[in-house]
């Protein structure tokens, strides 16, 4: 359950009123005299928000400021909006009513966005001690925000928090075969097609990352392929995502230290989640861009059979990989995928994965390390994007000279490079299966909190969804 938004004519009337304010905002429409003068002092002193009561009614001042970079407002605002929602539900307010008594048009959205972000609950496992948030619906003065863009709103916040719901699945419940069903399901209510192929089938394909990865399941793998084809696309060769889906990564043979590193491995299918949220987003918008997605799934275990240190591998692509660590599987499905998505001719590549601990190590949770082929065009685009969203984005650099550190004895490649440069040598191993302008987007750190960060929640972030829509948006 999450946050309801709803046009509305008139939001003096309600129990809790959100009144967003700037420097120009005159409070005479909204407070007494006395109580202008004190929220004029509590500005001035800095105080982000102001609250008062009236008669068992309450208002909330949130002040931004002006003086701000544009994206950096934008920001705040939606990190106010995330205090003010903690505030009601302190409240145990049922509904508020938001207003922007500022001219800047764009911070309604960016506080309605902070808002439903900020209501979500991961409660399917909890049978007792639930504490739902009482705060279900955000009346939204008419002069705030028009339908559309509430309608937009709705779309892209929902599709965030089905990327978050996902990652939160433990394996108990998410395992390959279940995450196609989840996606089959997501394709018929969002409007795009879902091909799901069974481990047969990728045999007969050749994939021998996702086939070396799975030898120590139980449980078969899954490589789905989700398209998005508006009859009016703009781009004739497709834009192709393509997700991470190790459902959980115990590191296989070269088993996960316990508890520390894997307790959190449920995870490591956030850049399959990240590629099935853009996916919903975009279909539900009729985005007018045609977009593939590719989704190679499997959990990573030891087993009877499981693949070994010393194992070559032949992948899809005919190069053959010697495996050193079985941990540093998630670039041995994505490299089948990548060599898959060449059938499309692509314009553009991009992968979404929780491929490496190096670059959460490097930048932590606050942002996600990408690198790869892509124009400067391209990754101007994508950046611009980052700061429309405040998901943010550092470049790594692939330079040639990193390739030597994948290059093995016995086969073309190793899947690990030495101990530095982790996230790098990382996508220089993935760049050996691209043959088109590609964006490989580490999101080893941000997919996944282990404390809550403001809106972007505690466990899963849903992290990729908003940059991708607005990339495609803009596209
Ligand atoms: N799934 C992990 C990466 C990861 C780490 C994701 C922390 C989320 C949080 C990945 O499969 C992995 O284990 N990578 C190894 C590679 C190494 C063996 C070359 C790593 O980063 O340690
Ligand atoms: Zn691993
Ligand atoms: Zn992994």
């Amino acid at each position: 359950m999450s946050l309801k938004l709803q046009l509305a004519k008139n939001t003096s009337a309600t129990a809790h009123r959100i009144i967003l304010c700037d420097k120009a905002t005159s409070y005479a429409g909204f407070l007494s005299k006395e109580d202008s003068a004190q929220a004029k002092s509590a500005f001035e002193a800095k105080q982000p928000t102001y609250q008062t009561y009236s008669g068992g009614k309450s208002v909330t001042l949130v002040m931004v400021d002006n003086t701000r970079e544009a994206f950096k407002l934008k920001e705040d605002t939606r990190r106010a909006a995330f205090n003010v929602v903690r505030f009601l539900n302190g409240q145990k307010a049922g509904e508020a009513s938001f207003e922007n008594a500022t001219a800047n048009k764009e911070l309604s959205f960016a506080f309605a966005e902070g808002a439903i972000l900020s209501s979500y609950q991961f409660l399917k496992y909890k049978t007792k001690d639930v504490k739902p948030h009482t705060l279900v619906k955000l009346l939204i003065n008419e002069n705030t925000l028009s339908k559309t863009e509430i309608a937009e709103l709705e779309i892209v916040t929902k599709a965030n928090l089905i990327a978050r719901d996902l990652i939160n699945e433990p394996l108990s419940y998410l395992t390959a075969e279940q995450l196609s069903k989840d996606i089959v399901k997501l394709g018929k209510e969002a409007g795009f097609k879902v091909e799901v192929f069974n481990k047969k089938k990728i045999e007969s394909l050749k994939m021998g990352g996702l086939l070396a990865v799975n030898r120590g399941s139980q449980r078969p793998p899954t490589f789905n392929i989700l398209e998005y084809k508006p009859l009016k696309a703009k781009n004739k060769k497709p834009l192709v995502l393509v997700g991470k889906g190790v459902v959980y990564d115990t590191g296989g043979l070269s088993l996960k230290p316990t508890p520390n590193s894997m307790d959190m491995m449920k995870c490591d299918m956030g850049g399959a989640a990240t590629v099935v949220g853009t996916m919903y987003a975009i279909s539900k918008l009729k985005l007018p861009i045609h977009v593939i997605a590719l989704i190679p799934a499997t959990d990573n275990r030891p087993g009877e059979d499981a693949y070994v240190p010393g194992d070559v591998v032949t992948m899809m692509n005919g190069l053959n990989v010697e495996v050193l660590n079985t941990d540093a599987e998630g670039r041995m499905i994505l490299g089948d995928a990548l060599a898959y998505a060449d059938r499309f001719k692509p314009e553009l590549v991009f992968d979404f994965a929780t491929l490496t601990g190096a670059a959460k190590a490097a930048i932590s949770g606050l942002a996600t390390a990408y690198m790869g082929t892509a124009s400067d065009e391209v990754k101007k685009k994508v950046e611009a994007s980052s700061k429309n969203t405040h998901e943010r984005l550092v470049e790594f650099p692939l330079w040639e000279e990193f390739a030597p550190m994948i290059k093995s004895d016995v086969a073309d490649i190793k899947n690990v490079g030495g101990s530095e440069a982790g996230a790098i040598t990382a996508g220089k191993f993935l760049e050996c299966f691209t043959t088109y302008p590609w964006l490989h987007f580490d999101i080893a750190g941000s997919a996944y909190l282990m404390s809550e960060d403001n809106y972007r929640g505690k466990y899963a972030t849903g992290v990729g969804v908003r940059l991708m829509v607005d990339f495609i948006k803009n596209y």
